[in-house]
């Protein structure tokens, strides 16, 4: 029993991981699933989809690995967070489709919310911001727009989940209902101060708290999976939300640390310690990972376009065929024009969380091409990044933060963007040797659990960078280049 299974399960595809006893990946499988968008603003995942696709790429990696399911010590589990689901506790059977946490359509109820004055108390619990992104309000909507959902659930008969407990809910059988700190920390529902749901919020949302799973550490017991599924019995050690897991794939266990993950947006999450730090720049406060019952807190920014760009350029667009063609073509472009791109396709997210306004491109002239609008896409990323860390310099003070940033996704491969990430940031990027940092999280807490990898010392400083990006920009032309985001920023938001 020397492999560990970690189990990465996303926004638009679900993969699994095999990892040996020295923690290098033998083998993946990968499956994208369908999303549903029933009207605009509105996203759903088929549970049966998530399940399924959990299920196939889980046997995938197994055979792929060559390995049997008696040489898994455990498994780890990362998903996309806040996605919500209910179901009947009965039957097994989801009451709706999964709302997905890009969904909108409880946009109307959390701006009620705000009006009548609930947004400082719910922040000051959960370290969030009241918005359609976490999960309560996506609960509440169920319960009260599907038929029979509220007296189903005043008896007691349905339970809610995000996709973790969902999985486990599957994985066990229907014996789990659990999740983990920073899951619930997801909610909007979880008191990340006192570690506990909480039950104001939970009434203020008329929410029975009978519908909440039980909430563990990351490395904890979560329960065996059914025999019948690999042919034995497999413990499940190990639960992370997504950016949480690469957190800790990342190694960033020391307060001031940062980590930046570059997929469809990106996540930067700074680790404040035993800290829970209340942002004043409208960043978010959650939980990195809790161990021992212990939690350390995160500040978190999270942008909503990062990777989209460039799917954007290539499908929207047309001008490239392939993602890797936007090096050649950022590193021709002209340097005497400067455009800026803002992919507010869905709205801005942190630190502006603007849901209204719409994508816009500035300093447009009569030479600009192809070149042009792919530097500026790709700048765009490093541009948005600034604004994280910058807000959540502010937040930390004077700590020594933000000296260097640790980066991972499939943008981070791009070399073009990372420099250009260092230049307007001022301060070294590091590109680990294994970029696969969350589903390398995800398997570091189960199999730390399981006994089979060393503790978070040991582990820190096996953590080895493959490339540092150091910053190569002049000063001056730094702030004049970030000057000009800001700017192009401000025309941008409102609604168009
Ligand atoms: O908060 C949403 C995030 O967890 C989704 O991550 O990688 O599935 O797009 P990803």
């Amino acid at each position: 029993m020397n492999h560990i299974l970690a189990i990465d399960q996303g926004t638009t595809s679900s993969r699994a991981i095999i990892f040996d006893a020295n923690m290098k990946l033998v083998a993946s499988a990968q499956e994208e699933f369908r999303q549903y968008y029933p009207a605009s603003g509105l996203v759903e995942h088929a549970p049966a989809d998530i399940w399924s696709t959990v299920a196939a790429t889980c046997r995938e990696a197994i055979e792929r690995a060559d390995i049997h399911a008696a040489d898994i010590a455990a498994i780890g589990i990362a998903n996309q967070r806040e996605t919500a689901l209910i179901w009947d506790r009965k039957t097994g059977r989801p009451i709706h489709k999964a709302i997905v946490w890009q969904d909108r359509r409880t946009a109307d109820t959390c701006a009620r919310l705000r009006d009548e004055g609930h947004e400082g108390f719910i922040s000051s619990a959960t370290g969030l911001i009241l918005d359609p992104y976490f999960s309560a309000t996506k609960i509440a909507w169920m319960l009260d727009n599907v038929d029979g959902a509220r007296t189903l659930a005043e008896k007691g008969r349905l339970a809610f989940g995000t996709v973790d407990t969902y999985l486990i809910w599957r994985l066990t059988d229907g014996k789990s209902h659990v999740t983990d700190a920073t899951n619930a920390a997801r909610t909007m529902l979880y008191n990340i101060r006192e570690g506990k749901w909480d039950e104001d919020i939970c009434a203020l949302l008329d929410i029975p708290m009978s519908l909440l799973p039980e909430v563990k550490d990351c490395a904890a017991d979560f329960g065996m999976t059914r025999h019948d599924l690999f042919g034995r019995e497999i413990p499940i050690f190990g639960v992370a939300g997504d950016q949480q897991a690469a957190t800790v794939g990342q190694a960033c266990f020391e307060p001031g640390m940062i980590k930046s993950t570059y997929g469809t947006g990106c996540f930067a999450l700074l680790n404040t310690g035993d800290k829970f730090v209340k942002s004043e720049s409208r960043m978010l406060s959650t939980i990195a990972y809790q161990m021992d019952g212990k939690p350390t807190y995160a500040l978190e920014g999270s942008i909503f376009i990062a990777g989209a760009v460039v799917q954007w350029l290539r499908d929207g667009l047309k001008v490239i065929r392939h993602a890797r063609e936007t090096d050649a073509l950022a590193n021709a472009a002209d340097r005497e024009q400067t455009l800026y791109m803002v992919p507010a396709f869905t709205g801005l997210g942190a630190p502006y969380w603007d849901a209204e306004c719409r994508g816009a491109i500035y300093g447009l002239t009569r030479n600009s091409g192809p070149a042009e609008f792919a530097r500026a896409a790709l700048q765009s990323v490093g541009y948005q990044t600034r604004d994280l860390l910058e807000a959540m310099h502010d937040d930390w003070g004077s700590h020594d933060s933000a000296n260097i940033l640790r980066v991972d996704g499939g943008m981070s491969a791009n070399d073009w963007t990372m420099q250009f990430l260092a230049d307007i940031l001022g301060v070294p990027v590091d590109r680990p040797q294994v970029v696969e940092t969350t589903a390398l999280g995800a398997a570091w807490l189960a199999g730390s659990r399981a006994g089979l990898y060393p503790g978070l010392e040991e582990f820190a400083s096996a953590w080895a960078v493959d490339r540092q990006f150091k910053p190569a920009m002049e000063e001056q032309t730094r702030e004049k280049l970030y000057k000009g985001w800001k700017n192009a920023v401000q025309r941008t938001l409102g609604p168009i």
